[in-house]
């Protein structure tokens, strides 16, 4: 063979060796290099991607290692970045005591906010030789109290406790929060009688369950209904007092008690502003109707210029009702009322709490220690999971159904007998009335037969803690649980839930919601229920207990998001500015008169 050929099939062969050399190279090197390059691009524009193209043994592993961890940095980075974004633009549109006390100087021209409401938020009582000063239980407390902390005022209240005369001055006034005097309380005394037909009698034996379905049959007595009245003329008396030097005074007055103030004050002070929130549940004409005062009550009611209820719906009923029992213009489109030369409008406030907690981060490195060993340690329990609910002691609220629901819990789930207590907070609430000794009885009686059925050495299924807890007890029991059961018949609005959710600032636990509380329409994140179906409350409980950490979280993120958004400053700026901007209309020539 010649030296040509030889030389010419050398060539070749190392012209193929080079090419599937380079080849080898590009699919080595060069493909993972665009696809990297190709990666960092996608990344750079906003997409999420795990970098999973390069190989991750061999020479690329500690390029591969290191891109990773970039990427990984990068995607934490950029949701810290996202987070805080959406902090700074909710931190500005959020209510604050400041900006509403801001809001309210504005909107006020510097006149006081004047509130009305039975229960008072300090109330005196005896301790053996002590006086001691306590919060009641109570939602009106609840939501009224962080308004007039922050904007100033006068609350004006029945003087209920036994040592409240001695802690006033001569004008029965005191300065309240005793320990950081912000506001003015002013006491009204109510004689025995008074109370007992006014406080017990029309307003807890017959509006309390009418306005609730919660199937307590009403009780009318003439003898209530005349104390009814006369009490809301002594408190008319005392706001025409406080309101005496001031020019379109603004009155803010609170449920129930007071139907009949409104059209009180309004026929001596045509120029005051007043608007009266019900806290309650308002019922359908035909349940209401059957109130032998129903016209009454709906006239003094329409003394106000703005009515205040949670949701639309009780907005609904109150308009139906008024359509029904009385002569007046309604226009259903602009939701008012005309009658006599005055209109009324009626909105929905859906209440809250103050919520003002700085929010964690979404990954906050040092969440707040549990209050849980505390919780346990001090009640002797030694359980898995641990249930907790909070409540006036009041049939409106479902508590007997909830036992029974524990225990249907507890007889289909037997793995979590032993392994799960649940704790209620109850408070004892207007305990002469007998349907309320009664449902203490039934109480004690239901927790007894339930635990004796199942309980073992060192474990119950039920503790029934009854008695007056503050809020900073209350808190622990929130924070040391892993669910919290709320489950009215009928509720208004019920601000457990809400406490319950701001609570929990490590966004774990699991709110078990009754459908037919008002709370429910802005809580869709709570397992909702019907407190009626054992059977479904059962299964709620077993799911809350399941639950994994990551669905909590989400749920519970969403709702305190959601309480945070629509606290209480909130609510008292939207019906304070309503209010404020309604103007009395001039008398329409085809409105109905006044009776
Ligand atoms: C409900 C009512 C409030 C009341 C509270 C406690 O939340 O809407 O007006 O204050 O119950 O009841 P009590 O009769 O003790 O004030």
């Amino acid at each position: 063979m010649s030296v040509r050929p030889v030389f010419l099939l050398a060539l070749a062969g190392s012209g193929v060796g080079a090419l599937l050399l380079l080849l080898g190279l590009r699919w080595a090197l060069l493909v993972p290099l665009a696809k990297t390059v190709e990666w960092i691009r996608r990344m750079r524009s906003g997409e999420t991607l795990e970098p999973k193209i390069l190989p991750k043994r061999g020479l690329f592993a500690p390029l591969s290692r290191e891109i990773t961890r970039m990427a990984r940095s990068l995607v934490a980075a950029r949701n810290a970045a996202e987070e805080e974004a959406r902090l700074r633009h909710a931190g500005e549109s959020r209510w604050t005591p400041d900006r509403l006390k801001e809001q309210v100087r504005t909107l006020l021209e510097g006149r006081p906010i004047l509130v009305v409401a039975n229960r008072e938020p300090y109330m005196h009582v005896r301790q053996g030789r002590q006086v001691q000063c306590v919060v009641p239980a109570s939602g009106v407390v609840t939501a009224m109290e962080p308004i007039l902390r922050a904007c100033g005022g006068t609350w004006i209240a029945h003087g209920s406790g036994e040592a409240d005369r001695e802690t006033v001055d001569s004008r029965d006034r005191l300065k309240v929060p005793p320990e950081e005097p912000l506001y003015t309380l002013r006491r009204v005394w109510l004689s025995g009688e008074e109370e007992e037909g006014y406080y017990y009698g029309f307003s807890n034996e017959g509006l309390w369950p009418l306005c609730h379905i919660a199937h307590t049959r009403p009780l009318f007595r003439v003898e209530d209904w005349a104390h009814y009245g006369a009490v809301n003329a002594k408190f008319a008396h005392a706001v025409l007092e406080e309101i005496a030097e001031e020019e379109e005074p603004l009155i803010l007055i609170q449920d129930y008690h007071f139907a009949l103030l409104p059209r009180l004050i309004h026929e001596k002070r045509p120029d005051a502003k007043i608007a009266l929130f019900w806290h309650i549940p308002w019922p359908n004409p035909e349940a209401f109707g059957i109130c032998p005062w129903a016209r009454e009550l709906l006239q003094g009611m329409l003394g106000a210029d703005l009515l205040g209820f949670h949701i639309q719906f009780h907005c609904n009923n109150f308009l139906s009702t008024v359509d029904r029992l009385l002569e007046s213009r309604i226009d259903w489109e602009r939701f008012t009322i005309n009658r006599g030369g005055q209109t009324t409008r009626v909105k929905p406030f859906p209440i809250s709490i103050a919520a003002r907690e700085a929010k964690p981060r979404r990954e906050d490195p040092m969440p707040p220690p549990s209050p849980r060993p505390k919780v346990m340690r001090e009640l002797g329990l030694n359980v898995q999971w641990l249930g907790v609910g909070v409540d006036r002691i009041d049939y409106t609220k479902g508590i007997v159904e909830r036992f029974r629901a524990i225990e249907r819990f507890l007889e289909k789930h037997p793995a979590f007998q032993g392994k799960f207590s649940f704790v209620e907070l109850a408070a004892p609430s207007r305990t002469l009335i007998k349907r309320y000794q009664d449902l203490g009885v039934e109480l004690e009686a239901e927790v007894d037969r339930i635990n004796r059925r199942f309980q073992n050495q060192g474990w119950k299924p039920i503790l029934f803690l009854k008695g007056h807890h503050s809020h900073g007890e209350i808190d622990l029991f929130y924070r040391a649980a892993d669910v919290c059961l709320v489950t009215s018949l009928h509720d208004g609005m019920n601000l457990v839930a809400k406490e319950f959710v701001v609570a929990r600032t490590d966004f774990q636990g699991v709110l078990i919601l009754s459908q037919f509380a008002g709370a429910s329409r802005e809580l869709a994140d709570a397992l909702l229920v019907n407190p009626y179906d054992m059977d479904q409350v059962a299964e709620a409980i077993r799911y809350a207990l399941t639950m994994d950490l990551g669905e909590q979280r989400t749920r519970m993120l969403r709702m305190y998001e959601t309480i945070q958004e629509h606290n209480v400053y909130r609510w008292a700026a939207d019906l304070i500015a309503e209010l404020a901007k309604l103007r009395r209309e001039a008398p329409h020539p085809l409105q109905a008169p006044a009776e």
